[in-house]
């Protein structure tokens, strides 16, 4: 799954044009990042992690990170992340993946695990999914996310006035978060019971930025969707067992998982309307992952 991640990671790193964060200006005012997801944002905390549940993984041999940082840095990615450009574009430092760095979180802090998913992973465990001998999903929720952010809040701010003021004027980025839910239950369930994950997923992720919003004082959040998940070769490799009618004959892609993804970006971005319509002081920025990778899908020739 790693590899799947990163390589469509490979692909959106090239795109320099990818419309993310609106106004980068602006932006640039921000005095701190703090960031919930998956493999597609974190930094270096999967491998602390997957280590604790002795699980291999690969990100922590080369050739991750050769060719940009000279070494492993736990991202599953050879490179930067987009949440790496983004931080380098506002002139802060890599956001510091919590289970990593040991100083101050001041300047931001990245919870994201590698293959985290949004619901608890009990939810999983007890439904078989994936099951056994698979030690995922872990204990890396994004509920569990939240829990480290809100027990390291007292070495960040002291009053509540001041800690709103602090998250006021910081960015946070909620996701992606989707996939893993979606990787891990189609190796059980069919695409209509997994359909029937999307309202709680996406419930869950905005009840999640709710609770910034209201409790801690975000003021600007970035919110990504869910890549299209069925059109990577590692991925399409894995799950070869396919009808050739399943496959998008101009893409190659899988067309029914990525119609999931549809429906749950759709979900999500009436969500955020939702949220930003209750919140007008907040800035909620939907950021679209599917649109690019799908441009690059079907034109490749567009990108050298
Ligand atoms: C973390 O930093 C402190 C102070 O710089 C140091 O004393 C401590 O040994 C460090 N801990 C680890 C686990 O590296
Ligand atoms: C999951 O992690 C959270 C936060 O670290 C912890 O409170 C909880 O007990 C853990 N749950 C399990 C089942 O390990």
């Amino acid at each position: 799954m790693h590899t799947v991640l990163c390589a469509i990671f490979l692909i959106l790193q090239l795109s320099s044009s990818m419309p993310v964060i609106s106004s980068p200006s602006s932006a640039r005012h921000y005095k701190s990042i703090f960031s919930f997801g998956d493999s597609l944002a974190d930094t270096g905390n999967g491998p602390v992690i997957f280590q604790r549940f002795s699980i291999f993984n690969p990100v922590t041999r080369p050739p991750y990170g050769s060719t940009f940082f000279g070494r492993p840095s736990g991202r599953d990615c050879d490179g930067r992340l987009i949440i790496d450009f983004i931080a380098e574009n506002m002139g802060l430092p890599y956001v510091p993946a919590t289970q990593v760095h040991n100083g101050s979180f001041h300047q931001g802090a990245n919870f994201a695990v590698a293959a985290a998913t949004t619901l608890d992973a009990d939810f999983y465990h007890e439904r078989g999914i994936p099951g056994a001998p698979s030690k995922f999903p872990l204990n890396t929720s994004l509920g569990v996310q939240l829990e480290w952010f809100e027990s390291m809040k007292p070495s960040l701010c002291r009053t509540d006035r001041e800690c709103k003021e602090f998250f006021g004027s910081s960015l946070f980025f909620v996701g992606e978060f989707g996939v893993n839910d979606y990787h891990f239950s189609f190796q059980k369930k069919t695409v209509q019971e997994v359909r029937s994950f999307v309202p709680d997923i996406v419930a869950t992720i905005s009840m999640a930025i709710e609770r910034l919003i209201t409790k801690h004082g975000a003021r600007s959040l970035v919110v990504p969707g869910v890549i299209p998940s069925r059109c990577s070769p590692p991925i399409l490799t894995k799950f070869d067992d396919a009808s050739p009618a399943a496959y998008d004959s101009k893409t190659g892609c899988l067309k029914a998982y990525n119609e999931l993804g549809m429906y749950h970006n759709s979900l999500l971005q009436a969500a955020l309307s939702k949220l930003q319509a209750k919140h007008r002081n907040v800035r909620i920025i939907y950021a679209d992952y599917f649109g690019p990778v799908m441009d690059m899908v079907e034109s490749p020739h567009k990108f050298g």
